[in-house]
């Protein structure tokens, strides 16, 4: 059990006793490269996390263990910039915004791991970012609140991993409330809890095993299109100020100035923020089979005019649809690999991952790993009861 592995690991090394804090993953129900387009996203935290045991050391070293894979890095706090080492990297990422923010961060000592399984989409990287910024606010009793945290997470991001994403994965990881998705408007920053059901249908995830790798992937040339895309519409629509803005009519009228692919990023985005609000309305009804077309017709967006999934992805989703029990599935986060999010009636959920197991190994020869997921609340202190399970 890594809540118990991590601290223990921690005393042993330095010797005295670690803060603790758990931070998760994320799943995103709808509502997909939305985000850093002002628009509309549907997430919620899952029962994957990281645990971080984390103390101040009382001099000017921050020494990091990553439990696995089992590395060292150390670095003085005067020197902390963008390194090799790629896992560092997120947790120097957060220490840098910090002294940006003017905060003199002091030494610390920090072992951490978990159960997040990387480049599969579910957000690792956000929940390491959260959790140090978590742990470290809490140390040095910074007073800054949530979101203030996700913010400090995504230029983290930005500036030490490269990849200029949204708010969304820091949001859900800070913001997530267990057995509820969050939406979150990313233009007012406004946010609603909705419930999901999670007695009647489960979130299965499966693994297409082509790990993602968002810097160097289109990811970064999809948020350059979207901004082109509005530069082109603000020409005669100025109020437009991003595709949040635009409507399919505006899109239509433009279609020769922006050109086949601007297009089409563009009407998918304009499309996604429509289901977004529609899967809300229909949460809010129980009505989970619209939720389920909603994510099938968001899949088929992703794949079309987005243009982010790839063969895997494209073949779970086919290899889901009809199947006894399966209300939706889609690719889901940044895509290039990843994750297919799959809605099931709780009662088909075994049949589902034993069909599904039996005819990805039939196609592709290799095992297709499945996630049941359990939707839980934000970054917190893991609490001692938590620990000695
Ligand atoms: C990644 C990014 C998010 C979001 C998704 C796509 O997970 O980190 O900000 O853009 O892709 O919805």
């Amino acid at each position: 059990m890594l809540s118990t592995t991590i601290p223990a690991l921690f005393q042993q090394r330095f010797g005295y006793a670690p803060l603790v804090v758990r931070a998760p993953g994320r799943i995103n129900l709808i509502g997909e490269h939305t985000d850093y387009n002002n628009g509309l996203v549907l997430p919620a935290a899952i029962a994957k996390e990281i645990i971080f045991a984390i103390g101040l050391n009382g001099t000017a070293l921050v020494r990091l263990l990553a439990h696995d894979p089992n590395e060292w890095y150390e670095v003085t706090l005067a020197n902390v910039q963008p390194v090799s080492v790629q896992w560092a990297n997120y947790l120097l990422g957060v220490v840098a915004q910090l002294q940006q923010r003017g905060v003199e961060v002091p030494g610390f000592d920090c072992v951490f791991g978990g159960d997040i399984p990387m480049g599969a989409g579910l957000s690792s990287s956000a929940a390491v970012e959260c959790g140090l910024a978590f742990a470290l606010n809490e140390l040095l009793s910074l007073g800054l609140d949530r979101l203030a945290l996700a913010k400090l997470g995504q230029a983290a991001e930005h500036q030490y991993a490269g990849v200029q994403c949204g708010l969304m994965d820091q949001f859900a990881s800070l913001f997530g409330q267990p057995g509820q998705v969050v939406r979150l408007d990313c233009r007012s920053l406004d946010y609603a809890y909705f419930p999901f059901d999670a007695a009647r249908y489960h979130l299965v995830l499966c693994n297409s095993g082509v790990k993602h790798a968002l810097a160097s992937s289109a990811y970064n040339t999809r948020r350059q299109e979207c901004a082109e895309g509005v530069a082109i519409l603000q020409r005669p629509y100025p109020t437009v100020a991003s595709l949040r803005d635009a409507t399919l009519a505006q899109l239509a009228a433009c279609r020769p100035t922006l050109g086949e692919v601007v297009y089409q990023r563009c009407r998918y985005v304009v499309e996604e923020n429509e289901r977004v609000k529609q899967a809300c309305t229909a949460l809010m009804t129980n009505d989970m089979n619209a939720v389920g077309q909603l994510l099938y017709a968001s899949h088929a967006g992703l794949r079309d005019d987005y243009a982010v999934s790839c063969p895997e992805l494209d073949k779970l989703v086919a290899l889901a649809t009809d199947r006894p029990g399966v209300l939706g599935a889609r690719m889901m986060g940044g895509g290039f690999g990843g994750c297919t999010l799959n809605l099931v009636e709780a009662a088909h959920v075994s049949n589902f991952i034993e069909g599904m197991a039996a005819d990805f190994l039939a196609f592709y020869q290799r095992e297709l790993e499945m996630y049941q997921t359990t939707i839980v609340g934000g970054v917190s202190v893991a609490r001692q009861a938590e620990l000695v399970q």
